[in-house]
């Protein structure tokens, strides 16, 4: 027999067994094709805004890792982050690291009434940890119980928070700290007088001492310590971080298709995005009361930009369910009201007659859309926001 004839059978057999290892990795690299076909169909059915929704296809879609979930609903432009995990370590500036005795110095200060001229307001009256670290009020009572013009912020994010305040007078945590305690409607003090009254304490002195390496206690260091106690508020793995790092069964039906929304078709992601759910910038949602008694033009007030009146910075979403009354100026009772509005496109108050050529009017965000979602779309969107 010639060698071609003889070397034949082992020339097929060889061949087959390649392409039968050639086809076992081609079906490993495809997990199989009908499971794809399944998931593009799922992602066409999840795609349109619907009463109802499959329920089966959001979960499927949702279980692959967020850089394969729909794209989000955003304006040509908009520099958007996907939501994420808060990072495990919160981030804070070199020159104040929070130590635990500074984090102790800066609760004990923070819940402390001697902070204010009458001695009986405290940060914590304002920043109640029982009530989201806000105080449930539309706006808040200080000194004298005067009534203040702006509903206060949760301190459980202020670490993400820059700048800081509705209007984002305050750069950093380490300057904020002193405004309340200087604000007349607030705790009405002094940083000196403040000064003179904790070196005078039987119990501070030595507090400091043991954090800052100095004989007098400072304005400033009482504001490291504030702001390094408030960094370590951030609120740690909760359920929409276990969700976010893959254990993809703790949303609910309802939660998941909320979320889903919220990236989508109610265009929340703007905005409210990344792991904070803020993008930190300042945004006209129309409830400015212009040439009204409640008139409030925000960040037009720091900057005196016309370009800024009326806007206020996007607040962080995380533990937002109990924060109520929502908004800048407390405007809002529950959290479904707020959908409400944001689903008829917010206010888009006119002006009148003598306000048409005023350039401090405020202008409507163009990021702000109608969104005609369906009753039951609005109520998922509410439940999701009761897990941030
Ligand atoms: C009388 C009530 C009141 C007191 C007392 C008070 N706050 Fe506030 N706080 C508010 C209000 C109202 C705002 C929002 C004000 C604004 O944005 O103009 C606010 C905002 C803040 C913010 C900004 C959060 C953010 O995300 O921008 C921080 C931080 C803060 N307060 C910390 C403190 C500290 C620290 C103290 C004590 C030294 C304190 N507050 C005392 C009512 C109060
Ligand atoms: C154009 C940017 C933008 C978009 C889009 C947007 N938000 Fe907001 N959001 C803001 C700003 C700015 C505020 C504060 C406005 C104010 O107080 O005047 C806010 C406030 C809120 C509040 C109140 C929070 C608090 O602590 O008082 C909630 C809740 C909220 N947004 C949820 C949503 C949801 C849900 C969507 C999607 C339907 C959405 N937002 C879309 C910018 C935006």
């Amino acid at each position: 027999m010639p060698p071609m004839r003889r070397l034949l059978p082992w020339r097929l057999a060889t061949t087959a067994v390649l392409a039968a290892v050639a086809l076992a990795a081609w079906t490993q690299a495809h997990p199989d094709d009908t499971e794809a076909a399944a998931l593009a169909q799922c992602r066409e059915r999840i795609a349109p805004s619907a009463p109802a929704i499959d329920f089966d296809c959001l979960r499927r879609v949702y279980r692959l890792p967020s850089d394969q979930w729909p794209v989000p609903h955003v304006s040509e432009g908009v520099a958007w982050q996907e939501l994420a995990p808060l990072p495990k370590a919160t981030p804070e500036p070199a020159g104040n690291p929070g130590t635990p005795e500074k984090i102790a110095l800066g609760r004990k200060l923070f819940g402390d009434p001697r902070l204010s001229r009458s001695g009986q307001i405290a940060c914590a009256t304002c920043h109640e940890p029982e009530l989201g670290w806000s105080d449930g009020r539309r706006v808040s009572f200080g000194h004298d119980r005067q009534a203040g013009r702006r509903n206060a912020i949760s301190v459980a994010m202020s670490a993400y928070a820059q700048p800081l305040f509705w209007d984002g007078r305050a750069a950093s945590l380490e300057e904020q700290a002193l405004h309340p305690i200087q604000d007349s409607r607030e705790m009405a003090f002094t940083a000196r007088q403040l000064e003179r009254r904790l070196n005078r304490s039987d119990d501070y002195p030595a507090e400091f001492a043991q954090v800052f390496d100095s004989k007098r206690i400072d304005a400033r260091q009482v504001a490291q310590a504030l702001a390094a106690y408030q960094r370590s508020l951030v609120p740690r793995s909760n359920r929409l971080d276990r969700f976010l790092e893959g254990n993809r069964d703790l949303l609910n039906d309802q939660q998941l298709w909320g979320l889903h929304l919220f990236r989508t078709h109610a265009r929340c992601m703007n905005c409210h995005s990344g792991p904070a759910l803020t993008d930190n910038g300042f945004h006209n949602l129309g409830l400015h009361f212009y040439g009204r008694r409640r008139q409030d033009l925000g960040r037009y007030e720091v900057t005196g930009d016309p370009a800024d009146s009326g806007r206020f910075r996007t607040p962080s979403l995380r533990g937002v369910s109990r924060t109520a009354p929502y908004m800048h100026n407390g405007l809002f009772a529950h959290l479904r009201g707020v959908m409400n509005m944001y689903n008829a496109g917010m206010p888009r108050p006119r002006p009148t007659a003598e306000q048409v050529n005023d350039p401090l009017y405020p202008q409507p965000d163009p990021l702000v859309e109608r969104l005609d979602l369906h009753r039951t779309e609005l109520e998922a969107l509410t439940e999701f926001m009761e897990t941030l």
